[in-house]
């Protein structure tokens, strides 16, 4: 990456981070009776993550030649499923982990019945927000987007990736399950994110679609991929979360099958096809190619 291109990508997370975060804040501001749970909510989801996820769906709204204002909402559901699903992520009786985004994670700071209702909550959240009122977009698209959510979200994709990724504890995973697994448990919420994008802007073509697809499905793999990798090469306090967690509880990950130059080389390349999927858009795509070379770049 140049270092404009580096510059651009950083004002266009800067901006796209704010934007998102103000509407998290504000739905997580509403009346919720139990304060504990409010508060338990707004720690798992404010101050904290990279919010690559909306990012995504604002570059695909601009792609596509919409505002980012049209992505708000999906930007911020998808953030919400996302930060529900790293605290049950984190639970003893999934990864047991104890730091979070820099912090202890909510089971910590809180308790584990409250972990497991701020996610509870978080989940129902998103799709309130999803399907709420005053959106400009035709009833149709809404709910196919409020349908896309609930199958990147459940079974069909990121839950049936986390059980997948458990039931593979101590395992010797071949790679097309390694990929079925992370394409499921990262890669569905990120395709997601991307086509939500896409589609609150209301005006895309099927093609565009089509393309925005390609792209979401290699560098969710990628996201993954490069997880891994981080989980081996970087450090705690660089990734905010606790560095060699995988190997601690014997997870097969992409860096134990492939070791780490040959899973840094797969990375590059399916971010080299998302990039190529994008062929055709308009420079207004340039925050989504730019996005691709930082998801395998990124050192946390
Ligand atoms: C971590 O996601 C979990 C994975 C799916 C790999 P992120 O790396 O996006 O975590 P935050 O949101 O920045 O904390
Ligand atoms: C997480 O995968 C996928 C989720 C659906 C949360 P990991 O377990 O590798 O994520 P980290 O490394 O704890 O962030
Ligand atoms: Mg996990
Ligand atoms: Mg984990
Ligand atoms: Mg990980």
């Amino acid at each position: 990456m140049t270092s404009s291109n580096i510059k651009m990508l950083d004002e266009f997370l800067t901006q796209c981070q704010q934007r998102v975060d103000q509407r998290l804040a504000e739905k997580l501001d509403t009346e919720i009776i139990s304060h504990t749970l409010k508060q338990a909510m707004q720690y798992a989801c404010l101050g904290g993550g990279k919010r690559i996820r909306p990012v995504l769906a604002y570059g695909s709204a601009l792609a596509v030649g919409g505002e980012l204002a049209a992505a708000d909402n999906a930007a911020a559901a998808v953030e919400l499923i996302h930060s529900y699903s790293l605290v049950h992520d984190d639970l003893p009786a999934m990864d047991d982990d104890d730091l979070r985004r820099g912090k202890p994670t909510v089971h910590k700071a809180y308790d584990e019945a409250t972990a497991i209702l701020v996610g509870d909550a978080l989940q129902s959240l998103a799709f309130a927000l999803l399907s709420s009122d005053g959106e400009p977009l035709e009833a149709t698209t809404s709910l196919a987007m409020v349908h896309l959510l609930s199958q990147a979200a459940g079974a069909t994709g990121m839950v049936g990736g986390q059980s997948l990724d458990f039931e593979a504890v101590g395992e010797k995973l071949t790679l097309e399950q390694l990929e079925q697994m992370h394409k499921l448990k990262t890669g569905a919420l990120i395709r997601c994110a991307v086509l939500l994008g896409g589609m609150s802007a209301g005006s895309a073509s099927e093609s565009q679609m089509n393309a925005l697809a390609d792209y979401a499905d290699n560098i969710g793999l990628a996201f993954q991929v490069q997880d891994d990798i981080l989980d081996v090469t970087s450090d705690t306090s660089q990734l905010g979360k606790p560095q060699g967690s995988d190997s601690d509880k014997n997870k097969p990950t992409y860096v134990s099958l492939l070791g780490i130059e040959q899973a840094t080389e797969l990375a590059t390349s399916l971010s080299d096809k998302a990039i190529a999927a994008l062929e055709g858009f308009p420079p207004s795509a340039d925050p989504l190619r730019e996005l691709a070379s930082y998801v395998v770049s990124r050192l946390h």
